[in-house]
């Protein structure tokens, strides 16, 4: 019987403390690493810099010093203790959009690898997690040889990870699909015994080649991306001839060829993944000579964007053609519920623009105001919705929380100054809010 396998995450964002805490929970002795301090303190005190539904629970559960913790779970900023402790290191760090380039910047993930791989004595598999362009694994894989002291024994992988801001501790337990780019059985064998646990509940293992595996994850993305983009052109030509998109939606879903997951219309995917991701993977493709092949993200990227400017255009519309000097309400400033995320945000990116062309604009976002505070401090935040909305002329529900769904439209009514309501995110019912006699407004359906 050899011993388990030992663990480590380098990288401690919202994929890397969630593989980490998940891997603690799965059994495995886990040691995260970050080479920020303060964010060491924080996982060590069982808190995560963000917010993740379920992520602080899980971390209590595991981490090292806390009452009843399996005490399986330790972090630390040194790459030396990280070295010596694991078998496998999962290399978690982020891979963002380049200043003003649409490439992606792989400087993370680079000084990552130069930091461990001169610091393997024993036998060690690196596995990748980031997204990346395709044929950075091959680079990779050469980098770790000619650095590891080990040499050969010192092996490379890729595991792409598909996880959701919001529900990134259900999807890093329970896996729709675990993906592995490998050149070797070991490599292989290694990952299916950290996965078995997934394997055994019947998440499907699919075994690549490292390309393969690198372009898995973006094309994915590049799917989701197209699909919001698809419907939202699709809410485009509804406005122009009267049409219902979510009808329509809901229409086209029932054949399950198409599916219902991923088409409501509305403002746009934002955060730290999908946008950033199809601009890369069309620089990538450029650099391969097969920019013809991705050509259609460009126009998914530019729907996307246009949204954005339809919602300001509607706003403008509703407070009857110019906003200088105007109150808008905003409901929502992440890019999506359930997270404090504000990473290329549709929503704060439309209040941001209503507030440039003269408008007053009040946010109020659940979980989000701190960084949306921090990204945009020339926008008014408000501690409440009904705080946020009073006195405005127009009240825009920008991102789909649940609380902003369970509101009161009558009580609402009362604090506004003109009860007109735009929704864009397709998420409120317009029959409620026309009743407590709202105008409601929506992207993609029609005005009355
Ligand atoms: C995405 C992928 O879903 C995930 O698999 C990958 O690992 C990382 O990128 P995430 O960024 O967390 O995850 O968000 P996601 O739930 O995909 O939503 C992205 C954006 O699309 C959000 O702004 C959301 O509001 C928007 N969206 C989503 C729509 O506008 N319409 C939809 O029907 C679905």
């Amino acid at each position: 019987n050899r011993a388990p396998l030992k663990i480590t995450v380098i990288g401690t964002g919202y994929l890397g403390a969630t593989h980490a805490a998940a891997m603690a929970e799965l059994g495995f002795e886990v040691l995260g690493l970050d080479i920020s301090p303060e964010k060491v303190a924080m996982l060590e005190r069982g808190e995560t810099p963000m917010y993740e539904p379920g992520l602080e629970e899980l971390l209590r559960k595991h981490v090292a010093g806390h009452p009843d913790s399996s005490g399986r779970l330790r972090f630390t900023t040194s790459y030396e203790e990280v070295a010596e402790f694991g078998d496998i290191h999962f290399v978690c760090v982020n891979t963002p959009q380049k200043h003003g380039e649409y490439a992606c910047d792989m400087s993370y993930v680079d000084s990552a690898l130069e930091s461990l791989a001169p610091r393997l004595t024993r036998p060690a598999l690196v596995v990748g997690k980031s997204t990346v362009p395709v044929g950075s694994a091959a680079r990779l894989a050469e980098r770790l040889t000619e650095l590891a002291p080990v040499g050969e024994d010192a092996e490379l992988a890729w595991n792409p990870e598909f996880l959701r801001e919001g529900f990134a501790v259900q999807d890093t337990l329970h896996p729709d699909r675990i993906v592995v780019g490998v050149r070797s059985e070991r490599a292989e064998q290694q990952l299916r015994e950290v996965y078995a646990t997934p394997l055994a509940e019947g998440s499907p293992f699919v075994v690549t080649d490292f390309p393969t595996a690198e372009l898995v994850k973006t094309s994915a993305n590049s799917f989701l991306a197209t699909k919001i983009s698809f419907i939202n052109a699709m809410a485009e030509v509804c406005e122009a001839a009267d049409g219902d998109v979510v009808k329509l939606a809901e229409a086209i879903g029932h054949d399950d060829r198409i599916g219902k997951k991923f088409l409501r219309a509305g403002i746009g995917f934002g955060g730290g993944c999908l946008p950033k991701d199809i601009r890369a993977f069309m620089a990538r493709a450029g650099e391969l000579g097969a920019s013809q092949a991705l050509t259609f993200l460009r126009e998914v990227d530019s729907i996307n964007m246009r949204r954005r400017a339809q919602m300001v255009e509607l706003a403008r519309d509703a407070v009857g053609g110019t906003l200088l000097g105007t109150r808008i309400g905003v409901l929502g400033a992440t890019f999506k519920p359930d997270s404090d995320d504000v990473r290329d945000s549709p929503a704060l990116n439309v209040a941001g623009q209503l507030h440039l062309q003269g408008a007053q604009v009040t946010v109020y976002d659940p979980k989000g105001m701190e960084n949306a505070r921090a990204l945009f401090p020339t926008l008014r935040y408000a501690p409440s919705a009904l705080d946020a909305v009073r006195g405005a002329d127009a009240v825009l529900h920008l991102t789909e929380w649940r609380e902003f769904q369970e509101l009161d439209p009558a009580a609402l009514g009362e604090v506004v100054a003109v009860r007109h309501v735009l929704d864009g995110r397709n998420t409120l019912d317009p029959v409620l809010w026309r009743k407590a006699n709202w105008k409601f407004r929506a992207l993609g359906r029609p005005t009355a």
